[in-house]
């Protein structure tokens, strides 16, 4: 199948960034959401990480506007239907994304793939939705987009061979690494990550030791980039709650269970990196 114009539906920080990854790789681009400030908002920070290549030479910058000239940016879901490939980064909420699939199902062309980038929800649950099970997949991508090498790739039920096979190949065209795995609560990357987030965050509940050490203990003894908390504020500890709560529900096993301090925090709008505080602040 070929594929050459891409649409991204939602365009905070996981739709831009894999936007910017598409465009990068010569696709056509249609960055949606459904408030024009979001789409310009999406296409600037796009921008400024193109820019940061081209400072650091690593960009020219005809390539840069090459990539930016690949970009339709729309707040018409309509425009879904020149699309070969859809990939859904909206909220991660069910039925948010069952009510954008219901639409695009009338609205795609009949070979498009359907892909969401949900990072926990089932995927053969968000399918049931649509006439076109066959076509929908799951495609995780890791945050930062542009940066990180892994693609989680998730089969429905459903999902066809010649589906996974078009998306395992298109991954491979990002010069990006796919890895199958089967539909279950958190797949694998936030199955294994999320709880440990949950365990720094009730160490530090305990009173265990500090954040700051904490997330030291990590980076330093486990050679981890980022130390948990400040991993947890880098991915926004809604979303940490919401996955974590998706694992709850979904295996209903205690060791799952949030961490109280999480909870607590998100209820105090403390959601981390983007509004500025969470475990640590940010100016
Ligand atoms: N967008 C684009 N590029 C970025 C970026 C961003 N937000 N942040 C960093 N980069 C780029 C930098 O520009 C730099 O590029 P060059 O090599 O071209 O100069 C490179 O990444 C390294 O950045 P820095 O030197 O500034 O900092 P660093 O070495 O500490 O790396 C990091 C930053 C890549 C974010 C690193 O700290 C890291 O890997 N952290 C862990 C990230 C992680 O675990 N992600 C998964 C989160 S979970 C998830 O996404 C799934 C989910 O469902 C919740």
């Amino acid at each position: 199948m070929n594929i050459q114009t891409v649409m991204i539906t939602g365009a905070g920080q996981m739709g831009s960034g894999i936007a910017q990854v598409f465009a990068m790789a010569e696709y056509d681009v249609i960055l949606h959401d459904i408030a024009q400030e979001a789409v310009e908002r999406g296409m600037k920070g796009i921008q400024r990480n193109l820019e940061k290549q081209v400072d650091k030479g690593k960009l020219s910058s005809e390539e840069l506007h090459n990539i930016v000239d690949r970009f339709t940016l729309t707040t018409n879901l309509q425009e879904a239907e020149r699309a070969d490939l859809i990939i859904e980064a909206a909220v991660e909420n069910m039925e948010v994304k069952k009510s954008i699939f219901a639409r695009l199902d009338v609205i795609a062309k009949e070979d498009a793939i359907l892909a969401t980038n949900t990072s926990s929800l089932p995927i053969t649950e968000i399918a049931a939705v649509t006439k076109s099970t066959e076509r929908l997949i799951g495609m995780h991508f890791m945050n930062p987009v542009p940066v990180m090498k892994l693609v989680e790739i998730i089969r429905g039920l459903a999902t066809s061979q010649e589906t996974y096979d078009a998306v395992h190949e298109v991954v491979k065209t990002l010069n990006k690494v796919p890895v199958e795995v089967n539909d279950f609560p958190g797949f694998v990357s936030n199955r294994i990550l999320m709880p440990m987030i949950n365990e720094a965050i009730f160490t530090l509940y305990e009173g265990i030791a500090t954040k700051e050490a904490i997330d030291e203990v990590m980076k330093l003894g486990m050679n981890h980039p980022m130390g948990p908390l400040t991993l947890a504020d880098f991915i926004g500890l809604d979303t940490c709650l919401y996955i974590m709560e998706t694992l709850h529900e979904g295996f209903g096993d205690d060791k799952y269970r949030p961490c109280p301090l999480l909870r607590k925090y998100v209820k105090a709008g403390w959601l981390g990196k983007k509004t500025g505080r969470g475990f640590y602040t940010y100016s």
